[in-house]
Formats: C-alpha cells, structure tokens, sequence
C-alpha cells in the first residue's frame, strides 16, 4: 500500500468518527455554545471540537504531515514540501445550528497543489463521499458518477454566496442562469452540494469565493465522478486564499461557464 492509499483509507474511518461526534452535538443543540465570528459566520463547539480530533489523529498517524483547518487557519504555513490535510470539521454551520441536516464533514489531503484524496461525510444520511485521485469515487464504496445532463435546463445548479464577495458576483451569474431557463439550488453547505455534483443530483455548482476547506475534497470528488472543475487550486497559496468554485457534469460544464463569465 502506498502513501495515497494509506490516507485514503485512513480519511474514510477517520470522517465517519468525527461524524459521530458532530451528530452528537446536532442532537442536542439546546446546549451548544455558538460564537460568532463575522457577519453570518458562526463557530460552535462542535467545529471546534471535531477539528481538534481530526488534528490529533492526523498529527498522531502522519506526523510529518501539514495541517490547515478552518478552526485553526489563522496558525497555518505553507510548507510546500510536505503534504497538507485541508479540513473544514462542519461545513455547513448555518444548518447545523438551525437544526438543518444539510451539513458534513470534509477532509481532504493535498500533495503541492494535487488534491490527491478527497472525503465528504453526511452524518445524517450516513452517505460517504469518497476519491482517490485516479481512482474514481463513491458513496458508502458504490461508484458515483455526475449526471448525464447536456443542457442547463436539465437539473439545478447550486449556487453558493457568502458575504467574502459583493452580492453582485452572484446575482449576475444567477440572473444568466435563470435566463437560460437553469434552476438554482443552494442547502448552505458547499462542500456537500460539490458531493451532490458527483452523485449526478445536482448537475452543477458555482460560487465565485470559497475557502480552500470548503471546495477541496468536493472537487475531487466531481473530477473522479466523471465532471469537471476549474482550476480552483492553481497554486499551494490557493490553500490560503481560496477561489472561485465552478463545477459541473462534463455536458454542461462549458454552458455554465458562458453564464458565469457572460459569454
Ligand atoms: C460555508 C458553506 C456555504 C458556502 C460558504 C462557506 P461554513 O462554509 O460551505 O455553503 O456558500 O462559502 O463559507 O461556514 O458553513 O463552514
Ligand atoms: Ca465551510
Ligand atoms: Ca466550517
């Protein structure tokens, strides 16, 4: 088994935990201690604190490894000679204090700026999202592929906005969308409608700023599921600065772009 393999495998069994341990606090939200971090950005224990296992059984199996966490970002360095775990513990807060399901966990893990292993986990679902580079993607290990789509009215596309970007930078390209008879959808959690993409439920995803946690993991997944993706991780600094996110079934992909980019 090689060093991919070995993540890989460890990146499933090391979500699933860290997903039990989030569904415990999404059981009992009565009692969860919420921080607000910026305008509509909140942080509760349960980021916290799933971050902090996830950082511990990483530092523990791959001590030689670089960590970047949502949490924990502000200490982060590049160090472009050593792999990097990109890991954001909940993505999808906003649900998940609200008491909506639509949240997961997303772990990735980054050779220079090659995503070579890439898991999502819906704890409420208990769906697995899970790619290797070069070596396809699943659900719960059944193989996923995105949707057979060839045109921008055959499915939705989901559309992320968060208050990194002025509101403009979405509302033009959802007008095109809408103008081109597309439909929008948009479950708080960008990480895991990347995973729909990959599924083939939704057929594509734009947002023009999203962290480098949150776009990481789910981009494998659509590229492995047979999609395809901008470069949304040109360079290692791209960890840190983020990007924008466009991705999509192979037949619509091009489409999406002319409505992005007005064209
Ligand atoms: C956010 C979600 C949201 C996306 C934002 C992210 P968080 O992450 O993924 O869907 O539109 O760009 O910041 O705050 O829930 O981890
Ligand atoms: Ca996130
Ligand atoms: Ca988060």
């Amino acid at each position: 088994m090689n060093g991919i393999d070995e993540r890989f495998e460890f990146t499933c069994e090391l979500a699933r935990r860290a997903g039990e341990l989030a569904l415990g606090y999404f059981r009992n939200l009565s009692s969860l201690t919420i921080r607000t971090k910026g305008v509509q950005d909140m942080a509760s224990e349960a980021d916290v604190n799933t971050e902090d296992l996830i950082r511990e059984a990483v530092a523990e199996r791959f001590p030689e490894d670089a960590f970047l966490g949502e949490e924990s970002s502000a200490e982060f360095e590049l160090a472009p000679d050593r792999g990097t775990w990109i890991v954001d513990p909940i993505d999808g807060t906003q649900p998940f204090i609200n008491g909506i399901r639509s949240w997961c966990i997303s772990i990735a893990y980054v050779e220079g700026n090659t995503i070579c292993v890439g898991v999502v986990y819906d704890p409420t679902a208990d769906e697995l999202y899970a790619a290797q580079l070069g070596k396809g993607a699943t659900i719960n290990g059944r193989p996923i592929r995105t949707a057979s789509a060839s045109s921008l009215r055959d499915g939705m596309v989901c559309v992320g906005y968060s208050n990194r970007v002025e509101p403009e930078a979405t509302l033009g390209p959802l007008t095109r969308l809408m103008h081109a008879h597309g439909m929008y959808h948009r479950n708080g959690s960008g990480a895991l409608s990347l995973a729909y993409v990959g599924a083939g439920r939704l057929i594509g995803y734009f947002e023009p700023h999203m962290n480098s946690w949150d776009f990481a993991a789910g981009a494998l997944i659509v590229r492995e599921a047979g999609g395809r993706t901008n470069d949304c991780l040109p360079t290692p600094q791209a960890m840190i600065d983020g990007g924008m996110m466009i991705a999509a079934a192979p037949g619509v992909f091009d489409q999406l772009e002319d409505v992005i980019f007005d064209r």
